[in-house]
């Protein structure tokens, strides 16, 4: 089955969590600042290349069909320096020629990614295909990072913000991210009906979803800490996220 991270989430106690995710924050900053000083990362003056591949959006209150963009009217976009900022890195990369693109390689080796895989998702190659994406669609997180390339196709990444309102982050064809552990997500296709994906990860694979709420993880605890917080301390302007009627579920 496509994405196994996407099933449904065994409720495993905290006891048995015994992955470090320490090393994640240890890295990050050095990680951004590395990434603001390379030509992947555009200085504010310069056209960002990675918005052709990559665009954020808050999204709407809408109970219609997931795979549909869930603008709000009128649209608020927001911008991949805020989603850096809560800790969702992005790329521009070359899906065509992946297995020599030299800047997905000096992130693999930055970041010790070891472990590649593919992914393809579509009608016809997932049973189900409709009950199943339903399945990707239930917010949870992971004591890892989430890394994913798109090579073909598109799809949506919904993540949480420091007010725990939803923002959409569309991935289309050469687009990367890296959803930071302990974040809530979600994911779905869009419209098309179509993704393939690169899957990295650091060693053996650990893809577990846990099922919103699982706030007393380590690694929640420490996502909290490196960018919830700090974000909130940075920023005087207090966002009600009405639109989406969830009130902050951080306890
Ligand atoms: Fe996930």
């Amino acid at each position: 089955m496509y994405l196994p991270d996407l099933v449904v989430a065994p409720l495993l106690e905290v006891d048995n969590v015994v992955h470090a995710t320490t090393r994640i924050y240890e890295s990050q900053e050095q990680n951004l600042v590395q990434l603001k000083s390379s030509k992947m990362q555009m200085g504010s003056t310069e056209k960002d290349d990675r918005e052709e591949v990559l665009q954020a959006w808050y999204m709407d209150d809408s109970d219609e069909d997931q795979r549909l963009p869930h603008h709000r009217n009128p649209m608020e976009f927001v911008s991949l320096e805020k989603l850096a900022g809560i800790g969702v890195l992005s790329w521009r990369l070359d899906a065509d020629n992946y297995e020599t693109d030299d800047d997905l390689k000096k992130i693999r080796e930055s970041r010790g990614y070891s472990y590649t895989d593919f992914r393809e998702v579509c009608p016809e190659n997932l049973p189900n295909y409709e009950k199943t994406i339903k399945t990707f669609f239930r917010e949870h997180l992971h004591i890892d990072e989430e890394i994913r390339f798109c090579v073909a196709g598109s799809c949506y990444y919904d993540v949480r913000d420091i007010n725990d309102c939803w923002i959409r982050v569309m991935v289309k064809k050469g687009g990367m991210i890296i959803l930071p552990a302990g974040m809530y997500h979600r994911f779905t296709l869009d419209a098309n009906n179509h993704v393939k994906v690169m899957r990295l990860f650091v060693g053996d694979p650990i893809w577990t979803p846990y099922s919103r709420p699982h706030d007393h993880l380590p690694a929640r605890k420490e996502y909290l800490e490196s960018f919830v917080h700090k974000a909130a301390e940075n920023t005087l302007e207090e966002k009600n996220c009405s639109v989406t009627g969830k009130a902050s579920r951080e306890g």
